[in-house]
């Protein structure tokens, strides 16, 4: 089988480094990849959000599935014109990406469902969400309802920051995303990723990470897509995971089925574990990076053939996924400067030493330069390691970083902490 991956960060070389594994593959493409994909694809350039262009070289090659792995070519509608023309795709149609592309999507679908989630207002007009503020207490949470490329929520513990937030959405700090805003109660507890394939109808769980989205050690420091990462959450444990596929992932599918905009692809919920129960804090409608890198490193099955079940709508007839007993994390190599802006062009060497020790590094902003790897990204490499525990794993995965020579990179050294202090 041919298929196109697209994409370029740690996500998909992860997904590439799975795929090829797969005896049904025949030959793997990927737009635009990365030096860590071009290991098992071959690259090609097909331009950012050309739906034609996906579809000609889909036709020249003869690709019998596409994988999408970011979210924005999904809510850009890039299943379905591709599905319209005959080809399996890994990944929803526009209306069901709606579930990441507009958090008053979400909100208004989980009203319809009774699903628990945080209690919500939506507004077009920052007058109208001001007057609203004495409904919520502080802290309060702000959301652009675009996409924002994971920024565009802002807790705001004061009534000057809540202000400066509504203000500053309107006024396009989050582009058009923040036309419109969603305004949330803010909920406490832990929180925790569930991620289960979806084919319309029947939802086959995988399984459950947490990451560390802030860029400093203990949580602290400005937000990030995710400085590492670690699977299983054993927070997560068998009863609350009955409960959100019972209160949260299956009213859910049911409910855009029911509208006649099935759910085919990964759903990712973010989840908040509240006293009173698993709360949605929000969906994606992708894997997530980095958690789909420790995800595929515990995943024993085929990868490939569980995104053709799911593309097909064959889920009811295959056995959940297999992720081992083991754990694994991965942490992130990220460039000086990052989240701001990061410095470019350090050289990276080490990667074959850090891999010899049952390390797998997948590459997240790395470019080639005449031969010599260098950080191109904010996030730069995933170093990522199985173990019996996850204070093995843990352990591999450091050491790997250890062997790395990056002179301009930074990690944080305590990923998996809250986990290992639990014991
Ligand atoms: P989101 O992009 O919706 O996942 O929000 C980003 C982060 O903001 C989440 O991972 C949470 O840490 C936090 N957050 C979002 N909504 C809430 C909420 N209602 N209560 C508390 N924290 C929240
Ligand atoms: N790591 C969070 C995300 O992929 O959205």
């Amino acid at each position: 089988m041919n298929v196109l991956l697209l994409g370029s960060g740690g996500r998909e070389h992860a997904l590439a480094w799975k795929l090829a594994q797969s005896p049904d593959l025949t030959k793997l493409y990927a737009s635009p990849g990365n030096p860590g994909i071009a290991e098992h694809a071959e690259l090609v350039e097909i331009k950012d959000g050309d739906h034609r262009g996906t579809i000609d070289f889909c036709l020249k090659k003869s690709i019998e599935l596409v994988v999408i792995g970011p979210e924005a070519p999904l809510v850009d509608g890039l299943a379905d014109n591709l599905r319209t023309m005959g080809f399996a795709v890994f990944g929803p149609d526009k209306e069901a990406a709606r579930l990441e592309g507009s958090k008053g999507f979400t909100k208004d679908l989980c009203a319809e469902a009774n699903i628990p989630t945080a209690r919500y207002a939506r507004f077009s007009s920052a007058e109208a969400a001001l007057s609203a503020l004495k409904e919520f207490g502080l802290p309060v949470v702000i959301k652009a309802d675009g996409l924002a490329a994971g920024k565009g929520v802002i807790i705001a513990e004061t009534a000057e920051d809540t202000e400066a937030a509504i203000e500053g959405m309107f006024d396009g700090d989050f582009g058009k995303a923040g036309a419109e805003i969603v305004i949330e109660e803010f909920l406490e507890g832990e929180e925790a990723s569930f991620f289960a394939f979806i084919d319309g109808e029947t939802v086959l769980p995988l399984g459950s990470a947490q990451d560390h989205k802030r860029v400093g050690e203990g949580d602290t420091g400005l937000n990030t897509g995710g400085m590492g990462a670690y699977s299983p959450a054993p927070v997560l444990d068998e009863t609350l995971t009955g409960r959100v596929m019972d209160e949260i992932v299956k009213p859910t599918v049911e409910t855009l089925a029911k509208r006649g905009t099935p759910y085919s692809g990964v759903l990712f919920a973010g989840l908040m574990l509240t006293e009173t129960g698993p709360q949605l804090i929000e969906y994606n409608v992708r894997f997530g990076d980095p958690e789909c890198q420790v995800l595929m490193m515990r995943l024993e099955d085929d990868l490939l053939a569980l995104m053709v079940a799911t593309a097909e709508g064959r889920l009811s007839e295959i056995a959940p996924p297999d992720l081992g007993k083991q754990s694994a994390m991965t942490v992130v190599m990220a460039a000086k400067g990052y989240p701001g802006t990061p410095e470019k062009g350090c050289p990276i060497s080490g990667i074959e030493a850090a891999e010899a020790d049952g390390v797998k590094i997948f590459h997240a902003g790395t470019s080639d330069e005449d031969g010599q790897l260098v950080a191109s990204g904010g996030r730069v490499l995933n170093v990522t390691a199985l173990g019996d525990t996850l204070r093995d794993a843990k352990d591999t995965a450091y050491a790997g970083i250890d062997a790395i020579d990056f002179a301009d990179g930074f990690y944080r050294s305590d990923i998996g902490w809250r986990e290992l202090e639990r014991g």
